[in-house]
């Protein structure tokens, strides 16, 4: 419970943190199967204390941490919550509850809500691997839409201007988050603004394991960083393995760092 108890200064520090470098905002993590989603998820949260059971008391750290980095940073620092629309898991955080979680953000200090899905829990979806013909939690987002004024952004599956400018029009988001398309696509929003080219091709994998499409776009954004040539789809397995050995060298120079 102590551990608990002093998060929210940790967020709060790393929060302060980023403001005196020079960011211009802080987005707290609550999506993605990351520590504030699995306080929100009863499928990960089996506590039998204030911080798990009822959904009150699952979303009971992330509203404290929310005040916390609002104390921490000012009221004109702009702060968002990503916050999954579902964990996508049998028995997990689901859109009713995600609705709830909404409607309490609502209520507090919070500039932005970016709705996004999926966990990194092995054997479930994550956002980053899914395939599929266009955005995926824009439904979610109209519900959203109807629990608060802060304005909504809506992040996943997103490759065509027509797509984004559809959510904005529709009313179901205010900003489109884009991921996959700006790392096959650096330029795409400039294109969308000059009407150049309206649509980004996403690569199309056979048959890739789990985690295997975010390894290959993490390894196209090391392409892009050091000049690199575009991968092709045909480099899967060698991007998978690429990126395994990048992250067990990580995770030895951690491990030696902070045994
Ligand atoms: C290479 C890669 C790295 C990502 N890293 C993060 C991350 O650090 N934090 C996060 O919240 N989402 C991360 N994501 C997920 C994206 O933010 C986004 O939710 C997901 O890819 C779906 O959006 P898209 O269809 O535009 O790619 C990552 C996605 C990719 C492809």
């Amino acid at each position: 419970m102590d551990e608990i108890h002093a998060l929210p200064a940790e967020f709060a520090h790393t929060a302060s943190l980023a403001k005196g470098l020079g960011f211009g905002g802080v987005q707290i993590h609550a999506a993605h199967g990351f520590l504030l989603s699995q306080f929100l998820s009863p499928l990960f949260n089996k506590r039998q204390d204030a911080y798990g059971g009822s959904l009150q008391n699952r979303m009971r750290l992330l509203l404290e941490v929310i005040n916390e980095v609002r104390k921490a940073v000012g009221p004109e620092f702009p702060v968002g919550i990503k916050l999954n629309a579902s964990d996508q898991l049998d028995g997990g955080f689901a859109e009713d509850e995600a609705l709830e979680v909404v409607a309490a953000v609502d209520q507090v200090a919070i500039d932005l809500i970016d709705i996004s899905g999926g966990t990194y829990f092995p054997g479930a979806a994550s956002s980053s691997d899914r395939a599929g013909s266009g955005p995926y939690f824009l439904e979610f987002a109209g519900r959203a839409r109807e629990k608060t004024k802060i304005p909504l952004m809506v992040t996943g599956g997103f490759k065509t201007r027509a797509q984004a400018e559809n959510a904005i029009v529709e009313g179901k988001a205010d900003i489109i988050g884009l991921a996959r398309a700006l790392v096959v696509d650096p330029e795409l929003p400039s294109f969308w603004l000059s009407g150049q080219r309206d649509e980004s091709q996403f690569p199309r994998f056979k048959n890739p394991p789990e985690g295997g499409v975010t390894a290959w776009y993490t390894m196209q954004i090391t392409q892009i960083a050091n000049g690199g040539a575009t991968l092709s789809p045909d480099d899967l397995v060698g991007a998978i393995e690429a990126y395994e050995s990048r992250d067990e060298t990580r995770r030895r120079i951690w491990n030696t760092k902070h045994s």
